[in-house]
């Protein structure tokens, strides 16, 4: 046989174990930890806080953002630095209201959303949603963020069922498909829903709604808040991606800690508001 063959073959084969083992190993992690068991652990706060800043603030420089990563290959890190200082964003927030959310809780929420404005971009526009029996747009997309931070701290809780679907209908209706929302041209557009778990009003309709949100390359982010989330399964399905789109942390007091840790917006930006 010759030597070149040998070393063909045995790379081939080489090739066959080690692929094997790997996958292997791949089907022993899946069996010892099914998928929705994975999405109910609790990373770290520093990780959690450290995922809000890279992807759902886009605020650090240097931070690659899945999406045009993905656009856009040749992307170097200059353009990309670029593209981070040139960019704003209009940000709805969609806030579980419901039952499952004790009063408190849902106003160390709000408290946590306050703080986190201040890490933001200043170009961010914020709108307001909240639900429970339905969605209620509390606010259209306002600017300078101290406007919607006055408006959060006016918000209430509802305390009754979870209308997601709703709200997301009126996500897409009232804000990003209507022209006198505020929302301007060229923004990411982003949702952060703020919720304890599984929408119970007609919920087959809620991955639907939030399709739909998707077509229109607005990104849903999706802010888990339990120990234990009933339907956690719906959640990562409503959020764009599960790495990049789903945080999750134990308690709303612990959201408040999680926020507190990421830094401050250092970029300089020309504010954007049309
Ligand atoms: C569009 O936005 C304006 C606020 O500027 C609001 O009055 C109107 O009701 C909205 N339209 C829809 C369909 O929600």
């Amino acid at each position: 046989m010759e030597t070149s063959a040998v070393v063909v073959m045995l790379c081939v084969s080489f090739v066959a174990v080690f692929g094997n083992v790997r996958k292997k190993d791949l089907n022993r992690g899946m069996n010892e930890l099914s998928e929705s068991d994975y999405l109910q652990e609790l990373p770290p706060k520093a990780k959690t806080a450290e995922k809000i800043h890279r992807f759902f603030l886009g605020g650090c420089a240097a931070s690659i953002h899945p999406l045009w990563y993905a656009r856009d290959k040749s992307n170097t890190r200059k353009k990309r630095l670029v593209k981070s200082r040139n960019s704003y964003y209009d940000v709805a927030f969609l806030i579980d209201a419901s039952g499952s959310i004790k009063e408190k809780d849902f106003y160390n929420g709000i408290k946590a959303l306050n703080i986190l404005i201040t890490k933001a971009k200043i170009s961010t526009k914020y709108a307001v949603i909240t639900f429970s029996e339905k969605g209620d747009i509390k606010s259209f997309f306002m600017w300078p963020p101290s406007k919607i931070r006055a408006v959060l701290k006016t918000t209430e809780y509802q305390g009754f069922r979870t209308n997601t679907q709703d709200a997301l209908r009126k996500c897409r209706q009232g804000l990003f498909m209507n022209s006198s929302s505020g929302a301007r041209r060229g923004s990411y557009k982003r949702v952060l829903i703020v919720t304890d778990g599984r929408s119970n009003i007609k919920n087959e309709l809620t991955l639907y709604r939030a399709a739909k949100l998707k077509n229109y390359h607005i990104e849903i982010f999706v802010l888990a808040v339990g120990k234990y989330i009933q339907g956690i399964d719906e959640l990562a399905e409503l959020a764009t991606s599960k790495q990049w789109h789903l945080f999750r942390v134990e308690t709303m007091e612990g959201l408040i800690e999680v926020v507190k840790m990421i830094p401050p917006n250092r970029i300089r930006t020309k504010v954007v508001i049309t």
